[in-house]
């Protein structure tokens, strides 16, 4: 079964689910920038509302808007029943804490699971993860390499699987060339989100069990591109696009189910 027929299937029931409430659940949507792999993201999370019979809204503020404004924007959402919940589109411009938004957003309302205070994961590693346990991805005792280290992907990913038993090792930008090769080697599970078109490619061995989750996101004249080569020689390699993307979007819609049943 392929990403996007794994998701169908679970969007189908979601769409049971919500058909059944009385009150449609209802999501915000922030955008203050102008960055491709956002555009594509938030065009996805607004087709897939719409599928799911969900109300969201796309609030689109000006790319000079000030982080003051951003955070008055936040505490209006914050205070408005008329959303279910909201979340904030990153990157957000130079000049912005994003760290400090993240804070600003009330933990009931943060339906990407970014405050240190709610109960819920971020978006991509939830949906990642759901996806390689439907896959009966082996993960106790295995070696994982998570690739990037952002606050929004690298992090709670190594978090999340180190909560399955992996054996965790995230390398980052100032990994050398031969630590990179060589904890690759050893990997069964290679989570990438470095934002290098190719970066993983045939200069690298792989395990051959090895399952690669590709999260990069690169505008190219090719179109999107992710992080790895195609077909390398692994058991499984999402694809992109119509791979991590798609996870993270089905996750999204999972946590502001939550959030709904959260907060009654
Ligand atoms: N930018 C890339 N992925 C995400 C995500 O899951 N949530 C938000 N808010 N911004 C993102």
């Amino acid at each position: 079964m392929t990403i996007k027929d794994y998701v169908q299937n679970r969007k189908d029931e979601i769409k049971n689910l919500v058909a059944s409430l009385t009150e449609k659940p209802s999501i915000a949507i922030v955008q203050v920038n102008e960055d491709a792999g956002s555009n594509a993201y938030v065009k996805g999370k607004l087709k897939d509302a719409e599928q799911l019979g969900i109300k969201a809204e796309l609030i689109k503020l000006d790319i000079t808007t000030s982080q003051a404004d951003l955070l008055k924007v936040i505490a209006r959402l914050n205070n408005d029943p008329a959303y279910d919940g909201f979340i904030v589109q990153m990157p957000l411009p130079k000049g912005i804490d994003e760290e400090l938004v993240k804070l600003a957003i009330s933990p009931e309302k943060d339906v990407d699971g970014f405050h240190p205070l709610s109960s819920l994961v971020a978006c991509t590693p939830q949906g990642i993860l759901n996806y390689l346990k439907h896959k009966n991805i082996p993960l106790e005792g295995k070696n994982a390499v998570v690739i990037g280290r952002s606050n929004i992907v690298g992090k709670p990913m190594a978090k999340l699987l180190l909560k399955e038993n992996m054996n965790v090792t995230v390398l980052h930008s100032r990994t050398s060339p031969e630590d990179m090769a060589f904890y690759i080697a050893h990997a069964e599970l290679i989570v990438i989100a470095i934002g290098k078109t190719a970066f993983l490619d045939n200069r690298f061995t792989y395990k051959k069990e090895a399952v690669i989750v590709d999260v990069g996101i690169n505008r190219t004249e090719e179109g999107l591109v992710g992080d790895a080569l195609k077909n390398l020689p692994v058991k499984l390699q999402t694809p992109v696009p119509g791979g991590v993307g798609l996870l993270t979007r089905l996750a999204l819609y999972e946590n502001l189910l939550k959030i709904k049943d959260i907060n009654g």
